[in-house]
């Protein structure tokens, strides 16, 4: 694409308003804030030489407003499906659950990382048609940290993402309040995901050539945007700044860097903060992970400093020549994270990620364990009970794998044979234990799990009893059976 770079400003998230109080569904003598959020079709111009997007959002924008909070207090979320009868991406009638007999636009909305109740969890199947709504109720018991809200329709919801549907949420807490980080116009959240558009500024989404069967394993766009503008550019200061950024990708992994290998602090992933920040100069992200980044801009006043994905150009940041203050220091310690013993844990799950080439029609299968969406529950671990999930990658690509409710730490990887394993399930390690990388070593909710490696992650499964979801989050992926249900049982 021949689109200028660095032509819009990068918009900042509007913040989400509520409109009324309501009785705690957990407390109904205290009221918690009442949201009401319409998903429609909006048009908006995302580069200052294109003619408006179609696009689907929150309210009138995409991504859709910040919902902002803290933790304990709760929220009530009335989601209000508003978008048009036909959707405007195509629709593969061939996957589990997206077929003819179902109303082809349908949403249900799902808090990534949040701690909520099976209810108000967005399983993929409680999807509502145009006209319809959920109201759901997100106590947020948890640490501070920044999530996101997306759709997560079965079968539809790479297309619905794609279209618009995600938004962040941010969680606040006492503990991150006392270490003064950057706040206010100097903590920008960053959401970046890349999306085809066609010279006439429409999107675009490719469709494989089997016939009746549009579904693809993976889309990568001709561009970047973040916040909903393409390649904007941003006034800086020159000081301090805090990064939350997203990766709100399909499928597209970054490996973000600023400027000429600028070095960051990393002080938080996808669960909140970390021990200690981490300096780095590049940093990998799969589709859902986030990053909380200290950025420093004082050596660079007057300068340019581009974000970019290897040659990949995201974003700039203008550096204004006056000086400026800067009270806030980067803690030397942030949290305190308590590594989980592997003997505090009650069961290990091996679980694989698979693919086979169909040969009949040349489609894939990707499944978990082998197991197909609708197989009945295999995994059913105990309330308040911690498990090692060994995962075992048979495939070609790194597959970010998502659970639902809970968090985790990373354990390490080890490089195993597939060949071995795909023959007789034997695990022949071919090299050692990887320890997980400091910028790694906090509370994840999304894993990479690079090819012919066992990732183990260790899951204390707090929160409620009921049945949510785990699987990869490149939605294509997802969308076409790398997804399991699992349900936590009552102790
Ligand atoms: Cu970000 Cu199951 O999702
Ligand atoms: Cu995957």
């Amino acid at each position: 694409n021949t689109l200028a770079p660095y032509v819009d400003p990068l918009p900042l998230p509007e913040r989400a308003v509520s409109q009324a109080m309501r009785p705690d569904p957990d407390a109904p003598s205290r009221s918690v804030p009442y949201y009401r959020i319409a998903m429609e079709e909006i048009h908006v111009k995302v580069h200052r030489d294109l003619p408006p997007t179609r696009l689907w959002g929150f309210n009138g924008v995409s991504p859709g407003p910040l919902i902002e909070t803290r933790s304990n207090q709760g929220l009530l979320v009335e989601w209000n499906n508003h978008l048009p009868l036909k959707h405007f991406l195509p629709i593969d009638y061939t996957l589990h659950g997206s077929g003819r007999d179902v109303p082809e636009v349908r949403s249900v909305i799902h808090l990534h990382g949040g701690r909520t109740p099976p209810t108000s969890d967005g399983y993929p199947e409680e999807w509502y048609i145009t006209g319809k709504s959920a109201t759901c109720h997100y106590p947020c018991r948890q640490d501070a940290t920044m999530l996101f809200y997306h759709d997560h329709s079965m079968g539809t919801n790479r297309l619905n993402v794609y279209a618009g549907l995600q938004g962040l949420f941010l969680i606040r807490d006492a503990a991150e309040d006392a270490l003064h980080l950057p706040s206010g116009k100097y903590e920008l959240p960053l959401i970046i995901y890349d999306r085809y558009l066609r010279q006439d500024g429409q999107l675009h989404y490719p469709v494989s050539p089997v016939p009746g069967k549009p579904w693809v394993p993976e889309v990568f766009g001709n561009l970047v945007m973040v916040n909903g503008k393409v390649m904007p550019y941003h006034e800086v200061e020159p000081r301090k700044y805090r990064l939350r950024i997203l990766n709100g990708s399909n499928g597209r992994f970054y490996r973000l860097t600023f400027g000429e290998n600028m070095q960051f602090h990393v002080i938080g992933s996808d669960q909140g903060l970390l021990r200690a920040p981490v300096p780095l100069a590049r940093i990998e992200l799969s589709p859902g992970e986030r990053a909380d980044l200290i950025l420093d801009f004082s050596q660079c006043a007057g300068q340019n400093i581009e974000l970019t994905s290897d040659s990949l150009r995201i974003m700039q940041f203008r550096v204004s020549k006056a000086s400026a203050s800067d009270a806030n220091e980067i803690p030397k310690l942030l949290r305190r994270i308590d590594r989980i013993p592997a003997s505090a844990t009650v069961r290990t799950r091996r679980l694989t990620l698979d693919e086979h080439l169909n040969l009949a029609d040349q489609s894939m299968d990707m499944m978990l364990n082998n197991t197909p969406w609708h197989a009945p529950i295999t995994e059913k671990p105990i309330l308040n009970t911690t498990e090692i999930w060994e995962i075992i990658n048979l495939t070609e690509d790194t597959h970010p794998i998502h659970l639902h409710l809970v968090r985790f730490q990373l354990l390490d990887r080890r490089r195993i044979d597939s060949a071995a394993y795909l023959d007789d399930k034997s695990l022949v390690f071919m090299g050692d234990t990887v320890l997980p990388a400091t910028h790694e070593s906090g509370w994840k909710d999304t894993i990479q799990v690079p090819p012919g490696t066992m990732t183990r992650i260790v899951v204390p499964f707090h929160g409620y009893a009921g049945r949510y979801v785990w699987h990869c989050h490149v939605l294509e992926h997802e969308d076409n059976e790398m997804m399991r249900p699992y349900e936590i049982v009552p102790s």
